[in-house]
């Protein structure tokens, strides 16, 4: 019994424990994996800008298309590369070794990314690049330092010139309504296509999609969880009245 206890206990304590966290301070974000249209742009940021390097090799083609809503035939002919076909693993073909060599360590996969690291540890992550000349590829990271992945996606945000400040509570000045102190970056060594918000929300898209592919079947579990209880639910209102119907003539 005490055994069952602490096996219990552990269970519901441990759940919402998320891996390898960061000392810095965090900006927190509240992922929405039902939010399609969101899943769908994360997935072709990924496939566009990080598929090259990072496989997701437990996750099929077929089944996030289909989750995310996506034709076959569109997947085929924006998302498929080197001959592919839509029932296979989201392997890519960079080797391991060259990959080290490049890098000083390889890329690693990113079906789990989400479960191991949590969302705000990636959210911050992807905004967290930042110029330093004595790094191999000009860029270093606040929340994962001397990171040996360039800042694949300065061509979206720009290069910031200094560390960027994470996990600030925004400052509204109150008399011109203006935020004075909030995350992100101050000072841009180079422009990016996308505002600071645009890119903020990209990034957001992009996580939710790791969010999702760390756990495909979550919001089947849901509604699968959801339609358990409305069934007992009702199954409880007629073994009351059934209760009440085999005792009446005891009491
Ligand atoms: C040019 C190759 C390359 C591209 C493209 C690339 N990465 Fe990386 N990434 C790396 C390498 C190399 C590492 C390992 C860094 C290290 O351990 O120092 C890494 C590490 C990471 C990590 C940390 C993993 C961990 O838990 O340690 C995440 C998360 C990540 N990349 C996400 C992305 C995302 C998202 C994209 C697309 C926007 C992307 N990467 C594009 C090379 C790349």
């Amino acid at each position: 019994m005490k055994n069952l206890l602490i096996v219990i206990f552990l269970s519901v304590f441990s759940l919402g424990v998320q891996g390898a966290g960061s000392a810095h301070p965090m900006d927190h974000i509240d992922m929405d994996i039902r939010d399609k249209e969101s899943l769908q742009k994360g997935f072709a940021l990924f496939s566009n800008y990080c598929f090259a390097c990072h496989s997701l090799k437990y996750a099929r083609y077929e089944r996030t298309a289909d989750d995310l809503g996506i034709p076959h035939n569109i997947m085929e002919e924006n998302i498929l590369s080197g001959g592919a076909k839509i029932g296979q693993l989201m392997t890519n073909s960079m080797s391991t070794d060259q990959a080290k060599a490049w890098f000083g360590s390889s890329p690693p996969d990113l079906t789990l990314s989400a479960r191991l690291r949590g969302p705000d540890w990636l959210y911050n992550y992807l905004r967290g690049f930042y110029a330093d000349a004595k790094r191999p590829y000009g860029v270093n990271n606040v929340i994962f330092k001397d990171v040996g992945m360039p800042h694949v996606l300065a061509g979206l945000q720009g290069v910031c010139a200094e560390a960027p400040s994470l996990g600030v509570e925004p400052v509204v000045d109150p008399l011109s309504g203006n935020i004075i102190k909030s995350s992100g970056c101050s000072d841009y060594l180079t422009e990016g296509s996308l505002s600071p918000a645009e890119y903020d929300e990209a990034i957001y898209d992009l996580v939710n999609f790791l969010t999702y592919v760390g756990e495909p079947s979550r919001v089947e579990s849901e509604e699968i969880g959801r339609s358990v209880l409305i069934f007992l639910l009702f199954l409880f209102i007629f073994a009351y009245f059934l209760n009440k119907e085999y005792w009446r003539d005891i009491h």
